[in-house]
């Protein structure tokens, strides 16, 4: 029951009007606080993992991992790929046990980011992983894929609704006013775009961008159509500031283990915390 794709989550929270949050963790440690935060409040969730984390601890520790934390729990968790913009990534990730990927050719002209994703569908789909594509620019870096604010631009309902017809998908990103990292300003979320977007294309939509938006925004974008919510800023900041907070405070102690505790401690309360905001906690 708890290794799961993210397709009948997302259908469940697209239909109940309330969002999966999915968390880009970074070691074991953080993918622990998603999972027991999760299965602390009876909600469905995503373990995300970016290519770059991927690449530094490999692809069978993370499964690994993920197999016995999930395992041991009763709620559904998906591990899902983030951006990738590498077939050969996403093809090991399917290979070793991911159950979600997402491809990100959206710095391609539509017709090249439909091949790609087209190309990422057929490895994923029939063995019944699932899918995300992204549209448009978001703005900030994520994964080292750096979107310049002059660069960014938002996705074009007309062609969003041709973009889904064309290729199978479970999960769609259209740039819609959000970005990844720190905001500077407030963002000008483009409401509308949302509302269209996931009313033409039928699909639960993903709001890339999570760290830092208002509660008030998460809650007009989910009552409009996103059933997924990124979240990856936050929990870098938690895992150093939780760390360094705690050896600040005890620092003659060198107790590696009680650091990790209190790393752990503060993920998890971040992660409780959108789980609630998100409306997930009880749909289990
Ligand atoms: P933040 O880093 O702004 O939370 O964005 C996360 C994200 O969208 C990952 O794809």
């Amino acid at each position: 029951m708890a290794i799961v794709n993210m397709r009948q989550m997302l259908q469940e929270a697209k239909a109940g009007r309330y969002a999966v949050g999915a968390f880009n963790i970074l070691d074991y440690n953080s993918m622990r606080a998603v999972v027991d935060a999760a299965a602390e409040l009876k909600a469905p969730v995503i373990i995300q993992t970016s290519v770059k984390t991927v690449v530094f601890w490999g692809y069978e520790p993370i499964i690994q991992w993920y197999r016995q934390l999930a395992d041991a729990v009763s709620v559904p968790v998906a591990i899902h790929l983030d951006h990738c913009k590498d077939l050969d990534v996403i093809r090991q990730c399917i290979a070793h046990g991911w159950t979600s990927v997402m491809i990100d050719a959206s710095s391609k002209p539509f017709e090249e980011n439909l091949t790609l994703t087209q190309q990422a569908a057929e490895m994923a789909t029939p063995k019944d992983i699932t899918v995300e594509a992204e549209m448009g620019a978001i703005v900030g870096v994520e994964d080292d894929i750096h979107v310049r604010e002059q660069d960014a631009h938002l996705a074009d309902p007309d062609e969003a609704q041709r973009f889904c017809e064309a290729v199978s998908l479970d999960c769609f990103a259209p740039a819609i006013g959000t970005a990844h990292g720190v905001y500077k300003g407030e963002p000008v979320i483009a409401f509308d775009r949302i509302e269209t977007i996931a009313r033409r294309t039928g699909l639960p939509l993903a709001l890339h961008g999570g760290t830092g938006l208002s509660d008030e925004v998460f809650r007009r974008c989910i009552a409009l159509g996103c059933a997924k919510v990124n979240i990856s800023t936050q929990l870098k900041y938690a895992h150093i500031d939780g760390f360094v907070d705690y050896h600040t405070g005890h620092s003659t102690q060198y107790d590696p283990l009680k650091v990790l505790a209190a790393q752990y401690e503060r993920l998890r309360e971040g992660i409780a915390r959108d789980i609630q905001l998100f409306g997930s906690a009880g749909k289990v």
